[in-house]
């Protein structure tokens, strides 16, 4: 009776297929059952085997995975429409517990796989190194430990790995460095250890690599310097040592650059604003860096947060701040800047004029000794934290900060107030 391609042919609709199925589970042997599925025995078992491993389903998500619905109707799946093989596994945010069934490995034409948000638990199974088909992999925000299997490098078309936030421990396998389509890595916030494999360089799609907190340690291999198209790199706190190899501000086209938290030491290039005209986000606080801020930094025209705090930068600040329209924190406290008590050390207040955007100005504890220009008075309206601090002489506190609903905080500790003009 129904052949595989009556099926195909006419279950065009959920409805239709569930009265096929329905009769089908009635009226043929069990035996038969999956055969006459129309799709694959073997993604139909697969699937089984990944619904007996969740322990809990508070939405009852998987209720409807049973033989009243072809499994390509299942909640979740996508079938290809021809061959009726899975092509894709979404159920991100479900609050699923349970472990992941090895036999996902055999869903052999999964191009994407989501899961990413629930509450998965015990290692990844390393049968989904045979998914050579598979793009998208999102296992984040679950509870996987172990480690990640070296046996991924068998998904040669994966575009986008995300196992950020688990309890993946061991080292960043080298053999992930076969991807070589791979665009984006996010590993971030789990227990991984044993550096950056410097062959990861050899992966020139790389476009998003996020280790953040991660102990990993070692230095940042000079061989990242190849990901030509990297617009996002994060490798905060990462226990990282040594200095940041000049091959990284290469990287053109990065918009985010953190590598905040780590015992990072040496200066920066002189060049860097020219080298990285598209940053929008450069955050290196809390790390050993040395030598003066460069002034083409005044070049990064889209720059929003400049975060150098927390390091030993030191020489004059000569930033002019004029094109950095959309800048709207800055934060240079605990350096050691000039520090002579020149007049115009405080010069460069003058050139925020322009930045309607700030929200945050701190300049605490950065040796900063000058006159504060009467111009911070015309700093933006948004201005809600300004943090100065140090001994420096005011002008004049600008009579609008008198008013508490124009600033949140500000904090002009051991300053010393001319009484003078004070209004
Ligand atoms: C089902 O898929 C598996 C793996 O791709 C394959 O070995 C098997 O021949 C397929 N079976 C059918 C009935 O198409
Ligand atoms: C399959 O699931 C649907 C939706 O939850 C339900 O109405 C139907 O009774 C179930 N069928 C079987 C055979 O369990
Ligand atoms: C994660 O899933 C839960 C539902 O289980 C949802 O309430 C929460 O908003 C989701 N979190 C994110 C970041 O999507
Ligand atoms: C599917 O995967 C499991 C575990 O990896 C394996 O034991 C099984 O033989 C595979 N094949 C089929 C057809 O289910
Ligand atoms: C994992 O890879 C190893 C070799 O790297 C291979 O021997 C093994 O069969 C693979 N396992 C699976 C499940 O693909
Ligand atoms: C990968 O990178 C390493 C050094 O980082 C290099 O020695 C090796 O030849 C590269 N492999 C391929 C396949 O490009
Ligand atoms: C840069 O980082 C910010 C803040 O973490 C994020 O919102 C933004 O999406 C990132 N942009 C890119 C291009 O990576
Ligand atoms: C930066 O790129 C240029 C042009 O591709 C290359 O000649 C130079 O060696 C690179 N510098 C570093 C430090 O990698
Ligand atoms: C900023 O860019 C302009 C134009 O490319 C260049 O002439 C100037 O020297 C740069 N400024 C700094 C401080 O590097
Ligand atoms: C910071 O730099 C100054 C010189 O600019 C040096 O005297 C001081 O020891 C450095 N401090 C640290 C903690 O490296
Ligand atoms: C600052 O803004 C004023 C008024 O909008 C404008 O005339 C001036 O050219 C701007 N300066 C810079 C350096 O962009
Ligand atoms: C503050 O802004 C006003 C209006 O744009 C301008 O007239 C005044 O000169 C500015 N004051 C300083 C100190 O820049």
């Amino acid at each position: 009776m129904n052949s595989p391609q009556s099926i195909i042919h006419l279950s065009s609709s959920s409805l239709i297929s569930f009265l096929f199925y329905g009769l089908a589970i009635t009226c043929l042997p069990s035996a038969t059952v999956s055969a006459s599925y129309g799709g694959n025995e073997t993604d139909y078992h697969a699937l089984l085997s990944f619904k007996s491993r969740i322990t809990h389903d508070p939405y009852k998500v998987l209720t409807t995975w049973n033989h009243s619905f072809h499994f390509c109707d299942w909640s979740g799946i996508s079938c290809g429409k021809r061959h009726k093989r899975v092509t894709v596994l979404w159920l991100q945010s479900q609050g699923l517990e349970g472990s992941l069934s090895p036999h996902v490995g055999n869903l052999s034409f999964l191009r994407y796989f989501s899961i990413w948000n629930n509450s998965f638990q015990g290692t990844i199974p390393h049968e989904l190194g045979r998914l050579s088909r598979l793009r998208h992999l999102y296992l984040s925000i679950n509870k996987f430990s172990g480690v990640i299997p070296t046996n991924l490098s068998g998904c040669s078309n994966l575009e986008d790995l995300w196992l950020n936030l688990n309890e993946l421990t061991g080292s960043i396998p080298k053999e992930i460095s076969l991807l070589s389509k791979l665009t984006t890595l996010e590993i971030h916030f789990n227990k991984l250890t044993g550096g950056i494999p410097p062959f990861l360089g050899n992966i020139t799609s790389m476009e998003v690599f996020a280790v953040v907190g991660n102990p990993l340690g070692g230095s940042i291999p000079d061989t990242l310097g190849h990901w030509k198209s990297l617009t996002e790199f994060d490798s905060a706190e990462c226990n990282l040592y040594g200095s940041i190899p000049h091959s990284i501000f290469n990287l053109s086209l990065l918009v985010n650059l953190s590598l905040a938290g780590n015992h990072l030491t040496g200066s920066l290039p002189s060049e860097i604003g020219n080298q990285l005209p598209n940053l929008e986000f450069l955050q290196l606080r809390n790390n050993e860096l040395t030598g003066v801020l460069p002034p083409s930094l005044s070049n990064c025209s889209k720059l929003g947060l400049l975060e150098m705090s927390d390091n030993n930068f030191s020489g004059k600040l000569t930033i002019d701040f004029s094109k950095l329209r959309d800048i709207y924190e800055i934060r240079l406290y605990d350096n050691n800047f000039h520090g002579r008590g020149k007049a115009d050390d405080m010069r460069f207040v003058d050139s925020l004029k322009n930045c309607t955007k700030l929200v945050k100005l701190e300049l605490v504890n950065c040796n900063l000794i000058g006159v504060l220009p009467v111009s911070i008075g015309n700093l933006s309206d948004q201005l809600e934290f300004l943090h100065l601090g140090n001994p420096m002489y005011l002008e004049a506190l600008p009579s609008k900060y008198g008013s508490p609903s124009c600033l949140n905080f500000i904090y002009l500790s051991n300053n010393r107030f001319p009484k003078e003009k004070i209004q």
